[in-house]
């Protein structure tokens, strides 16, 4: 592994807007927030710009970017402590990990962007939008909490409202094929507020961009 890599996992694990060790936060996050405002979760966030973004648009709302690569997170991290950005953080974890750093409930909303297709059958499991993915979150999400996903991938879009669509639990609200080219609507405005690295990457190639919201 490249020395600077290595330098940004090690480095990471020390600012104080990182987590690793849930015993020093489970329980803690109205301290670590100072309030008692909603918390959002990005899962797989990678380079975080999702938490990035939509904390300065929201600073009302407490953000944390979950990402099992610390080298990804380390450059987002960094600048929310140099701006003193005390609205967001990050979990440098694998998200099976993540009932160690949050309760039942405790989650307002929960944004899948970009996740790795999988597209093997035999990884479906894998997938951070299938079945078990969805029952750990439905147990983060408090009531009227909502599960945001976005992705290009088409196999993994219609994976995904498949398997939302028959979960009992969640009421789909939003289905676009093509989140770009629909028109101004209020309940969109999150949806395209940020572009991920990803998202960049996959749009420039033309890939459609999709977007499911559920609530719970
Ligand atoms: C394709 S990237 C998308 C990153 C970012 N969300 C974006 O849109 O640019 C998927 C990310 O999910 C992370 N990831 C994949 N499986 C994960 C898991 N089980 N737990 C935590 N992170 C995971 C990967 O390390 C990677 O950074």
């Amino acid at each position: 592994m490249r020395r600077k890599k290595l330098f940004k996992m090690a480095e990471v694990l020390t600012f104080e807007n990182v987590f690793r060790d849930p015993t020093v936060i489970f329980g803690k996050w109205k301290e670590f927030f100072g309030n008692d405002n909603d918390i959002v979760l990005e899962v797989g966030c990678g380079r975080g710009e999702y938490v990035i973004g939509l904390s300065e648009v929201y600073p009302e709302r407490n953000f944390v970017g979950l990402e099992m690569k610390g080298s990804r997170i380390w450059p987002g991290a960094k600048k929310m402590l140099a701006e003193e950005r005390k609205n967001v953080s990050f979990i440098n974890t694998m998200v099976k990990n993540v009932f160690d750093f949050f309760g039942e409930g405790e989650l307002s909303e929960i944004w899948v962007t970009f996740p790795d297709p999988q597209p093997k059958p035999c990884r479906a499991m894998k997938r951070l939008i299938s079945p078990r993915h969805l029952e750990m979150y439905k147990k983060l999400l408090k009531k009227g909490g909502k599960l945001h996903f976005k992705t290009d991938n088409t196999m993994l879009f219609d994976y995904g409202v498949e398997v939302v669509g028959a979960d009992k639990d969640f009421e789909v609200e939003v289905v676009e094929y093509d989140l770009y080219s629909t028109e101004d609507r209020a309940d969109l405005a999150e949806a395209k507020l940020v572009q991920t690295y990803y998202e960049g990457k996959f749009s420039a190639l033309g890939e459609k961009i999709k977007y499911l919201r559920a609530k719970i």
